[in-house]
């Protein structure tokens, strides 16, 4: 059953900043999109590097080591040389919390619901690595 994990809470991560958070064995990339919140798997799939690192750019991060840039809210990713998007994660705030949907492993949901603002509001979610529109 999926639940929501406390993982940050929102005076820890200002507008256009990342976080690398660790959460039950996954490690996520956490954004404050101007006060919308987005998770991604932090992991880059092209050689592994820390997406949560590289410079935010409205809803683009272009990672630090290659320079290929990622959605932060779909994880899509958009330049080579990385060729997968990661996967992306519900979040939740409630109060001052930031919340991230946990779900066991196995269940894919490709819940594409609206970016809501204020307390409450969640990102959308595809919680399964997806290929991308870049060929190879
Ligand atoms: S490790 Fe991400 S683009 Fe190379």
């Amino acid at each position: 059953m999926a639940k929501f994990l406390k993982v940050a809470t929102t005076g820890e991560l200002a507008p256009g900043q990342a976080k690398r958070v660790e959460v039950d064995g996954k490690v996520i990339a956490l954004f404050n999109l101007e006060g919308s919140y987005h998770a991604i798997d932090d992991t880059c799939l092209h050689r592994g590097g820390p997406l949560s690192k590289g410079p935010v750019d409205g809803e683009v991060v272009t990672y630090p080591w290659h320079g290929s840039k990622f959605n932060v809210k779909s994880g899509d990713v958009l330049t080579p040389p990385a060729r997968t998007g990661v996967s992306s994660y519900r979040i939740r705030v409630s109060g001052s919390d930031i919340k991230w949907k946990w779900r066991p492993e196995g269940i894919v949901c490709d819940d594409q619901s609206a970016d809501l603002t204020g307390t409450g509001r969640e990102g959308w979610v595809r919680e399964s690595p997806k290929a991308s529109h870049l060929g190879g």
